[in-house]
C-alpha cells in the first residue's frame, strides 16, 4: 500500500525532516531483525483529533523493548509526548502513527552491544487497511504462529513480522483478504496482524496469550466494550473448526479495527453478514473513537491539528 509522505519525523527527541530520517545498510536492524514498533491511530472528532489509546501503545512498545534487552532511553511519558509533538508539527490528522525502536550503526555481529538504540516516531494518512466492506474471506494458513519460547509473541518486534508476510503472502496469492495461523499445537492463534475473535450461542470468544498472540490493544478494548454491554467473554484455547460453525466472527487490530469475517476456508460465518453481537461492537467502537459518544473509558488523547490537510509531498 502507498503512503503519502509527511514533513517531519521524530528521531530521539528532535524533529527532523522526512528525507533525513535514514539508517545506514550496515545498521544491526537490517541484519539481524532487531526493532520493536508500535501502529497507532489518530481519529478524527467533531471536537478535534484524539489518538487512540496512545499510553497503552507506547507501554507495549517499553515491554517490547525490555523484552529483547533494549534499554530505550525514553520515559512513557516522553514518547507519548513524542506522538502528539509529530502530529501536530506535520499537521496530519487523522492518521496513522508507526513509532519505532531499532538498533543501529555499530558492530557487525549477533550480539546487539555495540550498536545504538534509535527511536523514531512518523505519521502519514492511512485510511482502511481490509479489503471487503461486506466482511472478509480469509483462510486458515499453511504457516504456523511463533511457537512459545522461539520468538516472543507478546513483543512487537520487526523480526516477527517475516512470519505474517508469509501468512498474508500465501492469503492473497490465494485470493483471501487475510490467513489465520494456528499455534505449534494447532489451535487458533491469529491474523497475520490481527487478534481474533467468534461468537457462539451468545458467548464472546477469544483466544489467550499462551497460543501466541500479541497482546493487543484493540483486543482489550473490545473486551472491555463487550463486558459493558453484558456479553459473555471466555478466553480459551479454540480449534480451528469453531470457525467453522460459529455464528459471527471478527479480526480486531488498529489497522483492522473491528473487521467481520465473511468467509472462512470458503464457509460461510453465519449467513455471512455482520451478526448482532459483532455489529453491537463495531458500533461502540466506533462511536467511542469518532467522538459520538463520550470518551467513557478515556481513551482518548487530544491533539491540536490547526490543517486537516497533509503538509509535503
Ligand atoms: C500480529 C498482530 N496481532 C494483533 C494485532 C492487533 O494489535 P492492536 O490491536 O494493538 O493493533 C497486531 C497489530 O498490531 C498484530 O500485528
Amino acid at each position: 500500500m502507498p503512503f503519502q509522505t509527511t514533513s517531519k519525523i521524530w528521531h530521539n527527541g528532535n524533529l527532523i525532516p522526512w528525507e533525513q530520517a535514514n539508517i545506514h545498510v550496515m545498521s544491526h536492524v537490517i541484519h539481524y531483525g532487531s526493532s520493536v514498533f508500535e501502529g497507532l491511530r489518530c481519529y478524527g472528532q467533531p471536537q478535534g483529533s484524539a489518538v487512540f489509546r496512545l499510553p497503552e501503545h507506547m507501554q507495549r512498545l517499553l515491554d517490547s523493548a525490555k523484552i529483547y534487552r533494549m534499554e530505550l532511553p525514553f520515559t512513557l511519558e516522553e514518547l507519548c509526548a513524542g506522538v502528539v509533538d509529530v502530529i501536530e508539527a506535520n499537521g496530519v490528522a487523522p492518521c496513522y502513527i508507526r513509532p519505532i525502536a531499532l538498533r543501529g550503526y555499530g558492530e557487525i555481529g549477533v550480539s546487539p552491544k555495540g550498536s545504538p538504540i534509535e527511536v523514531y516516531i512518523v505519521n502519514f494518512p492511512w485510511g482502511k487497511y481490509m479489503a471487503g466492506h461486506g466482511g472478509v474471506d480469509v483462510c486458515i494458513s499453511s504457516w504456523n504462529r511463533l511457537a512459545p519460547n522461539t520468538m516472543p509473541a507478546l513483543a512487537k518486534a520487526g523480526a516477527n513480522y517475516m512470519n505474517s508476510q508469509l501468512i498474508r503472502m500465501e492469503a492473497e496469492i490465494n485470493g483471501y483478504s487475510e490467513g489465520i495461523a494456528l499455534d505449534v499445537n494447532g489451535y487458533l492463534s491469529e491474523g497475520s496482524g490481527e487478534n481474533i475473535f467468534l461468537v457462539r450461542d451468545g458467548v464472546l470468544y477469544t483466544t489467550p496469550f499462551a497460543n501466541s498472540v500479541l497482546n493487543g490493544v484493540t483486543r482489550r478494548s473490545v473486551l472491555t466494550i463487550a463486558r459493558e454491554l453484558g456479553i459473555p467473554v471466555v478466553e480459551q484455547a479454540l480449534p480451528r473448526e469453531m470457525l467453522y460453525i460459529c455464528d459471527e466472527a471478527f479480526f480486531s487490530g488498529t489497522a483492522a479495527e473491528v473487521t467481520h469475517l465473511r468467509s472462512v476456508d470458503k464457509i460461510l460465518v453465519g449467513d455471512g453478514t455482520m451478526g448482532p453481537i459483532t455489529t453491537a461492537i463495531h458500533k461502540e467502537f466506533f462511536a467511542i473513537v469518532n467522538g459520538i459518544k463520550p470518551d467513557r473509558f478515556d481513551w482518548l488523547t487530544a491533539v491540536k491539528v490547526p490543517v486537516a490537510e497533509p503538509v509535503g509531498v
